[in-house]
């Protein structure tokens, strides 16, 4: 028998060579090309039986005569924000995968939902972490005790594969899939080769079964899904569930879904009681805000089908380095720059000397064009310290030349603004086409350049 051939696998973009390399030829990265075994290939399958070609004319169909009127089955998961995020709940047969660092709250999650979902299905929870004991115990904790939740602490996935095969559960969870392993593989759990045909493995049962399948991944050090390409590619639907260690918000987001748009956010809170729904981030995100300090604004962006606001906040001070230090939390770095360039170039404020920090309160990523508006806003009050009132709102794209550009969805933005209290709201007036300002009580002011903006805002 021929020696099995070692290869090295990134495991960082899944590419392979034959020779270790310090640094991967393909996606750049150092110290992440790990020993494996290659995928398993047809080819050797075909040369020995090229006879056996199946003829597969019959299935090809044309596409007006392939049945849609039946619409793929979804079971809702009693958690409206994760079903949103699905795209309007599980998809009977579909792979998803549930990304996060560990202890953000994956396997809360998860058992939580299966109070509702064993109202109707079985469940089979497999986890390669925890014991049956332990997930019993904290499935106390959270009032979950459906008679149809079966637990099994496993970490062989062939014996977790033939398991559902033989008692047909309706649902199937695996936590996670970094602790499966094939025995016949050599490399270690969680190397890019288990992950990969474990992954493999499950999506084989899950199709041919018909049995929705959630898959936990813990991410890296990268932020990451370990083995990501490798596993991204085989699965419906990839959610990652993110968040601050120290704040208790959990913000879930789709990343691919085969079934429904993948903009969408469900936004949770870790309490005692395990994961609550938020059904107003926006509240959650502006409770306890300043009146009277320079430097904060409000920005109101579009997440997925929903409007959400949040506070953008700046801080311009005096260097004490050489080189100024700047930061950005939750906004792209790369963009603020540019916002500070139109900010010196077109209105002629220096930021040459000064420390800029920037965040947005909440731990929320807000790289939309839109957060331009407020972003800007931000530096400048903060950097003539003059204090933009809480009441106004802002949002729109800033082009180069200084100009206020149009964004999507503003009759959903003014609206939100409106029902928060908000009394002012200042836009592209290109945004303003369709819309009838005289239907709503707040007042619409639509600028052409930042410079109108600004005294807008600020008088
Ligand atoms: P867990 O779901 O185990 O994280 P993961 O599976 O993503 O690794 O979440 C564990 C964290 O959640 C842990 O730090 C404690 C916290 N937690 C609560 O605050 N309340 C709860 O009711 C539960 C179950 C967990
Ligand atoms: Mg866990």
């Amino acid at each position: 028998m021929a020696k099995p051939k070692t290869i090295y696998i990134c495991s960082q973009c899944g590419y392979e060579t034959t020779k270790w390399n310090g640094r991967c030829p393909d996606c750049g990265e150092w110290n992440t090309l790990e020993e494996g075994v290659p995928a398993v290939s047809s080819s050797s399958a075909r040369s020995t039986s090229s006879a056996a070609v199946r003829d597969i004319s019959e299935n090809i169909f044309e596409i007006n005569d392939i049945d849609v009127t039946q619409r793929e089955i979804r079971w809702t998961t009693g958690m409206s924000e994760l079903d949103r995020v699905l795209g309007g709940g599980l998809v009977k047969g579909s792979l998803v995968l549930l990304g996060g660092e560990p202890g953000i709250g994956k396997s809360t999650l998860l058992l939580q939902i299966c109070q509702t979902l064993g109202e109707d299905h079985t469940i089979l929870y497999v986890s390669g972490e925890e014991s049956i004991r332990q997930i019993k115990l904290r499935a106390k904790r959270l009032g979950v005790d459906s008679g149809n939740l079966y637990l099994v602490s496993e970490t062989d996935c062939e014996a977790v594969c033939s398991a559902i095969a033989k008692e047909k559960p309706e649902i199937a969870i695996i936590d996670s899939i970094q602790t499966m392993n094939i025995s016949s593989l050599t490399s270690a759990s969680g190397s890019v080769t288990q992950v990969r045909e474990c992954s493999n493995l499950l999506m084989k049962t899950a199709k041919s079964l018909e049995i929705p399948m959630l898959i936990v991944g813990h991410v890296n050090k990268d932020g990451a899904i370990a083995g990501p390409k490798v596993m991204e590619h085989i699965v419906d639907c990839v959610l990652y569930f993110e968040g601050q260690k120290n704040l208790p918000y959990r913000i879930l987001r789709g990343i691919k879904n085969r079934f429904g748009s993948t903009n969408e956010i469900g936004v949770f809170e870790m309490c005692g009681e395990g994961l609550q729904q938020v059904a107003n981030p926006s509240e959650m995100l502006l409770s306890g805000r300043p009146s009277d300090a320079s430097g904060c604004c409000v920005a109101c962006i579009i997440e997925g089908s929903r409007p959400i606001l949040a506070e953008v906040q700046a801080l311009v001070t005096k260097s004490a380095f050489n080189v100024p230090r700047r930061t950005a939390t939750g906004f792209d770095y790369n963009r603020m720059s540019i916002l500070i360039a139109v900010l010196e170039k077109r209105l002629g404020f220096f930021f040459g000397g000064l420390d800029v920090y920037m965040n947005v309160v909440g731990g929320l990523d807000i790289n939309e064009p839109a957060a331009d508006l407020p972003v800007a806003l931000a530096l400048y009050s903060s950097l003539t310290d003059k204090v933009v009132s809480p009441d106004i709102i802002t949002f729109g794209e800033i082009g180069l030349a200084g100009e206020l550009r149009s964004v999507q969805r503003t009759a959903q933005r003014i609206s939100e603004a409106q029902r928060l209290g908000f009394t002012k709201c200042i836009l592209p007036v290109s945004s303003l086409k369709g819309i009838d300002s005289s239907k709503y009580s707040i007042q619409i002011v639509g600028v052409k350049t930042i410079r109108e903006a600004f005294s807008a805002a600020l008088g």
